[in-house]
């Protein structure tokens, strides 16, 4: 064999194709005075991910959304979005980079409708300002058509075309969750997080959220990370999970391991998981 590699004898169609994680924690960190909410977390999301955290009350699973959308800055560790660094990073630059979540309290804007809610989220990546878009350039009447379009078109995703016209707050719960999704939806996300997504949804609009969450993975191409306390709901659809309890990282696999790691199970109390 030649000393030297001649890289005209490689064909590079044929090299294997190692994917990067899209999010990658690695001992991740975060102290409040004396109590460490989450504590030395390491997990890697690749793209097209459907990934469960799970974890009891207080385990430090929306703390770990708050470090990871830039709410907090970690005391120690690294966050690594597409191989940069975004720890410390202010939450908009983290949103404009391509990750968008809803919240565990639903923040919608309530005397707004579903459709201007998910429009709200479509002006974050338009060039559009809300102040341009009421000066009635042509520029800018073309472009609020198009996010209204737009935002037509994801509140068809999420099944609330019925309500488009209909003031947030007006709305039941379980679509004010939609909502919330397609809203984070218009911002255009590589990555979207979603904070117990199914909390005080009825047995079939939890169904129904499961096709939403679906459809988003597999037709928009969205990587998902989702926390959910509904044991069923997070084993039916999620293929990876990582389970936290205070704070720390316990146990992480497909469902089926993770539903008989003993550990899990004591964290849990025994619950059935
Ligand atoms: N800003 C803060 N200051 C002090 N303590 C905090 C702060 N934010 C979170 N904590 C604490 O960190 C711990 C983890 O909270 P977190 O909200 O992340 O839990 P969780 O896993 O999301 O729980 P739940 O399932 O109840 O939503 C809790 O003890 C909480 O009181
Ligand atoms: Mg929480």
């Amino acid at each position: 064999m030649s000393e030297h590699l001649d890289l005209s004898q490689v064909n590079v169609d044929e090299l294997p194709v190692v994917p990067n994680p899209l999010l990658k924690l690695e001992g991740a960190t975060i102290q409040f005075g004396g109590l460490i909410a989450v504590n030395q977390v390491s997990f890697e999301i690749m793209p097209g991910d459907l990934f469960g955290l799970i974890g009891p009350n207080g385990a430090g699973k929306t703390t770990c959304f708050n470090l990871i959308t830039g709410v907090y800055k970690p005391t120690g560790g690294s966050i690594k979005f597409e191989g940069n660094e975004i720890a410390g990073f202010n939450p908009s630059k983290i949103a404009r980079a391509g990750i968008c979540r809803t919240f565990q309290n639903i923040r919608l804007f309530g005397a707004l409708s579903a459709l201007e809610n998910v429009m709200v989220g479509g002006y974050l990546r338009h060039k559009t300002s809300l102040l341009s878009g009421l000066a009635l350039w042509p520029s800018a009447i073309r472009e609020t058509e198009e996010l209204k379009e737009q935002a037509m078109q994801l509140l068809e995703v999420v099944n609330l075309t019925d309500v488009a016209h209909a003031r947030a707050r007006d709305l039941p719960y379980g679509k004010q969750r939609r909502l919330e999704i397609a809203r984070a939806m218009a911002t255009n996300p590589r990555l979207i997080l979603l904070d117990e997504p199914a909390a005080g949804m009825n047995p079939q609009e939890k169904e129904e959220l499961k096709e939403v969450v679906l459809r988003i993975r597999d037709e928009f191409g969205k990587t998902v990370l989702l926390i959910e306390h509904d044991m069923k709901f997070v084993m039916g659809l999620c293929e990876k999970i990582v389970v936290l309890d205070h704070g720390e990282e316990i146990a992480a696999g497909p469902p089926s391991e993770i539903r008989s790691n003993p550990k899990v199970i004591e964290a849990y109390l025994g619950e059935p998981v």
